[in-house]
């Protein structure tokens, strides 16, 4: 058999990683400035999380959902206190996508409306309610097609007073920082309009933090730099460093059924003692204020880089907007450089979305090698 060619792959293999340094199969050494598409948040192999997951396998990996499983609450303790949504119940899955369908799934269910809004140049993942409200009419199948999005701009205020007045919608989905399309993000006045609107009208506001969460942008989720309050988060990328595992928060004032949501795998052991091990180290290190730190100093780095046309993101989920397409750029970057870095929609955007806890001397040698390369 041979695997169903979906992905465009880069001559690389890598075999062993340790922080943000990865080695291929012949002993070469890359940094990863992409961390895996922003899903390593603590580092590769990080001692805590190695150990952790290691005991969790000794003694059981999975039981289903069935059963008492005390790792699922210490999980739900911990993540509410250092995300301060304490006034949230933790319902877990596989992936953001995943979470994604769920928290749209419970909008439904909560106002019995269908309808979702999204944003231009939105990602919520490829299945079916999550990819109808992303922004890219290539992955959706007609069969995702028969979902009703009413997709709008970021911060125009009158298109979204005006969409929302049919009362059909149960559901804005919105990622406080846009991770795939490029960096664009809500102004806090935009932000807290539609939190405001969507409490008047009863639609439910969804978070999408799968990529911008976990302290990636400097606080625990990226929409507390907004003051608002969502009534669903939805999670996944570093919260496991690499484990697949995803969530969603949901406000208390929702209430659970029994059936009302499922999964086989989500919450599983191993995946818990992963994502209690993120939290742990995240807390133990301090890498919010990591990231929000180094990011500053990212920034102070790419305004000395005349080709650098534009610094969006914050913490350590940024993009650098060049005048030129950056596909060559990237490839050099890794082929020659030795170091990862990611694409967006936006053709000529570069992205940066390292582990949490890197150190201005790995930001120093960042800057060496893109000014080599280009
Ligand atoms: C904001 C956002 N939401 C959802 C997803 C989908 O997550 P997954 O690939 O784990 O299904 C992604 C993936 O890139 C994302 O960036």
């Amino acid at each position: 058999m041979k695997l169903f060619e979906v992905y465009p792959l880069y001559d690389v293999t890598p075999v062993k990683a340790k922080g943000i340094e990865v080695w291929d199969d012949k002993g070469e050494k890359y940094l990863d400035f992409y961390g895996g598409h922003a899903v390593i948040s603590i580092g590769h192999t990080h001692p805590h999380y190695v150990k952790r997951i290691k005991e969790q396998l000794d003694d059981m990996a999975f039981y289903s959902n069935s059963v008492q499983n005390p790792l699922q609450q210490q999980l739900a303790q911990k993540l509410g206190e250092l995300s301060g949504c304490e006034d949230y119940d933790l319902f877990m899955c596989n992936s953001g996508a995943e979470a994604n369908e769920n928290a749209l799934k419970m909008a439904s269910f909560h106002t019995g409306k269908s309808k979702v809004i999204a944003f231009t140049n939105s990602f919520h993942g490829r299945t079916s309610a999550a990819v109808a409200a992303t922004d890219n009419p290539s992955i959706n199948a007609p069969i995702n097609k028969q979902q009703e999005v009413t997709f709008l701009p970021l911060n125009d205020f009158d298109a979204f007073e005006k969409a929302i007045e049919s009362d059909a919608h149960c559901a804005v989905i919105i990622e406080a920082l846009q991770g795939v399309g490029g960096l664009d993000e809500p102004t806090t006045e935009f932000f807290q309009f539609i939190a405001n609107k969507c409490k008047e009208h009863h639609i439910v506001l969804i978070a999408d933090e799968v990529q911008s969460g976990y302290g990636r942008s400097g606080k625990f989720f990226a929409f507390q730099h907004h003051g608002i309050e969502p009534d669903i988060i939805s999670i996944a990328k570093g919260m496991g460093n690499g484990f697949p595992v995803g969530g969603i928060l949901i406000h208390e004032k929702f209430k659970p059924s029994y059936g009302l949501l499922g999964t086989t795998f989500g919450g599983n052991h191993l995946a818990c003692a992963a994502s209690l091990a993120v939290l742990e180290v995240l807390d133990n290190e301090n890498l919010m204020e990591n990231a929000a730190e180094l990011g500053a100093y990212f920034k102070e780095k790419a305004a000395e880089i005349p080709q650098i046309k534009k610094v969006k993101g914050k913490g350590l989920m940024i993009g650098l907007e060049f005048d030129f397409e950056v596909a060559d750029l990237r490839k050099k970057m890794i082929m020659e450089q030795h170091m990862f870095t990611g694409s967006a929609k936006n053709k000529k955007l570069l992205r940066f979305l390292p582990a949490l806890n890197i150190t201005k001397e790995d930001i120093d040698l960042f800057f060496e090698a893109l000014k080599k390369a280009l």
